[in-house]
Formats: C-alpha cells, sequence, structure tokens
C-alpha cells in the first residue's frame, strides 16, 4: 500500500508575513531590496505586507477550510537567529506556535528552511559565495530541528536552488532579478560570473548535504528534500527532446540533480564541456558527502521552455548555446504573464528521471509537485479565477494519471494559500486562493472561486484513491 496522495498549500515567509521588526527580527537582503528606489515594479512601500505573522491563527482556519493534509510554509532566517547567527527564541515561538495550530487541525508540516531570503549580515559577508556561511547555515538549521522536528512531516533544504544561485548571489545577465549588488570578485577574485554562480550552486549544494546528514543522525526515519524549479525544456512542437532542448535542460535541472543522485555524485558530461573551468571541482569526500542525500525531491513548475540552437542573450544561453523562444501554450494568466498551460512538461520531466525504456537513471526517489499556480488575468474578475482552476485542475489530472502509470509521484501544491509579495512584482501580480485586500487595515483574506474548487478537487479525489 502506498502513502496517501499528500494535497499542499504553500507560501512563503518573506512574501507573507510582514512583521519586520517583531520578535526582535533582524534585517533581511530582501528588505534592503525592497528599500531601492523603483525596484520593486508596483511602488508598493517596505512595509506593506499580508501580515500573516499576526494573523497566523486566522490563515491556519483557511488552509483547513481547503482539505488539505499538508502546509508549505518556510522559516525566516532573520526572524530565529539575530543577524542569521544567534538564536532568538522569541522568533522560533511563533513558529511553534504555527505549527501547534496546525496541528490542532490536523494538517502536517513540509518546512523549507530557505527561501529566497538570506540575512542581511550574512549577504554582506559574501552570501553563498563564500564557505563561511555553511556553518551558520547548518547552525539555523539545527535550531529548527530540535524547535519544531516533533511538527514536521517533510523538511526542505532549499526552494529553487538554481534560481537562488543564479539571481540572487550575484548580478547575472537575463535572469528575472537580481539580488543586491554585490561585488563577488571581492571574495573570489578575478574570476568569471559564471564561476561565482557555480561557486554559490556548490556551497548551498554543500549546505544542503550537510543538513541532510545532521537531520539523519538525529532520526534516520525523517525526510529530506530539496526543490529544483522544473525546467523542461522542448523543441517548438513542445514534445519532441532534441540535442539542444535536452542540453538546455540539463543547464537547470541536471546540473543541480547529478552531484546528489547520480551515480557519480559529480557534475556530468552534459555540463562540464559547456562549464569548464567555471565547475568548481568535488574532492572524493564532499562527493560522499552529497550522495544520496534526498529523501524526497521536489519541484516547482508554472511552464517549460521551448528552445532553439544558437546563443540567447542571457548568460545560460550562452554558455550551454541556446536560445529560448517565446511560445505558443496558452497564456492563461493573461498577456504579461510568464506561466504557461503546458503540464505535459512536468509529466515528462518526471518521466525524464527514469531514463529510456523504463531503466532507472536516478534512484527512485519520491518526486513532490511542491508549487504550482498560475497568477490572476487581469481580464477576470480576481474573484472569478476560472482561469487558475483550469490550470490547476490539469495539472492535478496528469499528475495523478502519472501516478496510476507508476511515476512515483507523491504529492501535489497549490501555489500560493493567498496573494502575497511576487518579489520584483511587488503585491500586482497575484497566484493566492484567497485574495488579500492590502488596502484594508486588517488585511481582509477572502476565498476566490478557486478555493472552493481546490477543496472540492481534493475531497473527491481522496475518495477514489
Ligand atoms: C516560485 C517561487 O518559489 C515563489 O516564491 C514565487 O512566488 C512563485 N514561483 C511564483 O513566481
Amino acid at each position: 500500500m502506498r502513502d496517501p496522495f499528500i494535497w499542499a498549500v504553500a507560501t512563503a515567509a518573506y512574501q507573507i508575513e510582514g512583521g519586520r521588526e517583531t520578535d526582535g527580527r533582524t534585517p533581511s537582503m530582501w528588505d534592503a531590496i525592497r528599500e531601492i528606489p523603483g525596484r520593486i515594479k508596483d511602488g508598493s512601500s517596505k512595509e506593506m505586507s499580508c501580515e500573516g505573522r499576526k494573523k497566523y491563527k486566522e490563515d491556519v482556519k483557511l488552509i483547513k477550510s481547503l482539505g488539505v493534509t499538508h502546509y508549505r510554509f518556510s522559516i525566516d532566517w532573520s526572524r530565529v537567529m539575530k543577524n542569521g547567527k544567534t538564536r532568538n527564541p522569541t522568533g522560533m515561538e511563533y513558529y511553534k506556535d504555527l505549527c501547534r495550530e496546525l496541528r490542532k487541525e490536523g494538517i502536517q508540516c513540509i518546512v523549507n528552511l530557505f527561501h529566497a531570503d538570506l540575512p542581511l549580515d550574512l549577504y554582506n559577508e559574501g552570501s553563498w559565495l563564500t564557505e563561511e556561511i555553511i556553518p551558520y547555515f547548518v547552525q539555523f538549521a539545527r535550531y529548527c530541528y530540535e524547535e519544531l522536528h516533533e511538527f514536521v512531516s517533510i523538511w526542505v533544504t532549499f526552494n529553487e536552488i538554481r534560481m537562488h544561485a543564479w539571481a540572487g548571489v550575484v548580478k547575472v545577465e537575463g535572469e528575472p532579478f537580481h539580488s543586491l549588488d554585490i561585488d563577488y570578485k571581492k571574495f573570489l577574485g578575478e574570476v568569471s560570473v559564471a564561476r561565482a554562480v557555480m561557486v554559490a550552486s556548490r556551497n548551498m549544494l554543500l549546505a544542503h548535504a550537510k543538513v541532510y546528514r545532521l537531520f539523519h543522525e538525529k532520526n534516520d526515519a525523517c525526510r529530506v528534500g530539496i526543490i529544483l524549479g522544473g525546467h523542461a525544456c522542448f523543441d517548438a512542437d513542445g514534445e519532441t527532446v532534441s540535442s539542444v532542448s535536452e542540453r538546455a535542460t540539463k543547464s537547470m535541472v541536471h546540473l543541480y540533480l547529478d552531484p546528489l543522485l547520480h551515480p557519480s555524485n559529480d557534475w556530468t558530461g552534459g555540463v562540464r564541456e559547456y562549464l569548464g573551468e567555471d565547475l568548481p571541482p568535488w574532492s572524493e569526500e564532499e562527493k560522499k558527502l552529497i550522495k544520496n542525500t534526498v529523501d524526497v525531491m521536489c519541484f516547482n513548475y508554472y511552464r517549460p521552455h521551448i528552445v532553439k540552437e544558437g546563443k540567447g542573450p542571457s548568460l545560460v544561453e550562452q554558455i550551454f548555446n541556446f536560445t529560448m523562444v517565446d511560445d505558443d501554450w496558452p497564456k492563461i494568466g493573461g498577456d504579461s504573464s510568464w506561466v504557461r498551460l503546458h503540464p505535459q512538461g512536468l509529466i515528462s520531466l518526471m518521466e525524464g528521471l527514469r531514463g529510456k525504456e523504463g531503466e532507472q537513471k536516478y534512484p527512485n526517489v519520491p518526486i513532490l509537485i511542491s508549487e504550482n499556480g498560475v497568477n490572476d488575468d487581469p481580464s477576470l474578475n480576481s474573484l472569478d479565477d476560472t482561469n487558475r482552476i483550469r490550470y490547476i485542475g490539469e495539472h492535478i489530472d496528469a499528475i495523478l494519471e502519472a501516478r496510476r502509470r507508476g511515476v512515483n509521484v507523491i504529492g501535489y501544491t497549490a501555489w500560493s494559500l493567498m496573494d502575497n509579495l511576487e518579489w520584483d512584482d511587488g503585491f500586482e501580480v497575484r497566484f493566492g486562493l484567497f485574495q488579500v485586500n492590502l488596502e484594508s487595515e486588517e488585511k481582509t483574506r477572502t476565498p476566490k472561486r478557486s478555493a472552493e474548487w481546490y477543496k472540492k478537487k481534493i475531497e473527491k479525489e481522496r475518495r477514489e484513491e
């Protein structure tokens, strides 16, 4: 008998909490980013928020109303460790109480340790460019484990590790946003940007593995995962995988999967010949450390990429010699949305991990879809979000069908519980199942049609499972 399917909804600390100065919280890099004039597209003030820190008890009721089995949330490192380094019990108490509230409602926790935001001091000290950050991350993780482990069903170390390494540390050409402008040469000397990105990637992978080992020492039955962006790449028809689309997927997905799960536990051939000297090597000891440190492989999936040969403008396209081209998949979140409806892309990505003709390329690690969703379509009344119902509905059906065919997918997570800070876009790009009225003192939450729909869908699928 397989474990029951996980039905989840997700948020991330910085995107919903507010309460920048509550609990003795210390500044984070996203606090600083939001102070840069003109940086956040909707011009929202640095204090604007959904006030999730204040309203968590009410929010747990919303989560309960969806009928989900799990809630995925992240812990704000800057709230639980002062300046990222010293334990702050007041901040931790908030997360403990959140977990207690969830437990009262019978909801299990998927806890994500790092979701895009770093304590500002640690950013200024070199972010993920230096190995010095690793013990601080381990300390933070250890504290979370000690205080919260009894509540947690699945731990996740990093959200979208690739996205953070390429867009959250140094300024990289063509990535959707960059963080603060760290002078990486101050920490690494005269190296290329690609080298800086790969050093950051390597340090994050090492930090992930150290936390994995630590948690398993404490309890070998715990489950620890990592989240990758589901960057499945195809040729123009959205199905064919030729050498260029295979290479593109390798550059964004397998680059991170291979050191953890490929039998070589190393960067593999597919990326080596392109990144060459920019790939920092692994020692034999490090390879042992990172080997198979994934109990649950998590993917966030919003769209596939259509690619063709020839260097596009972004760094990753330049290095790996491909160009991402706009595609014809339904733009289901309105004209300016980057989300596309193409569930088959996700299914092919998952099936691709099994190798050709069912041969297992990577260990058969359970897969969790840790995010999937679409922004409101501006041409619809936001409470009548039929586009979201169609989008998540088609993904859920495709995922459940793949599970019936034997793909080892164990759960689905809708992004997001409520409208929230969509990073550089501010609050005007809204992914919530619940609408948040930011103008109101109470930051009132109102269910959209999709909230009711998701509840019914979960009920139906659980009855039939
Ligand atoms: C993935 C990120 O994890 C999340 O923070 C973001 O809001 C969604 N994508 C939508 O862009």
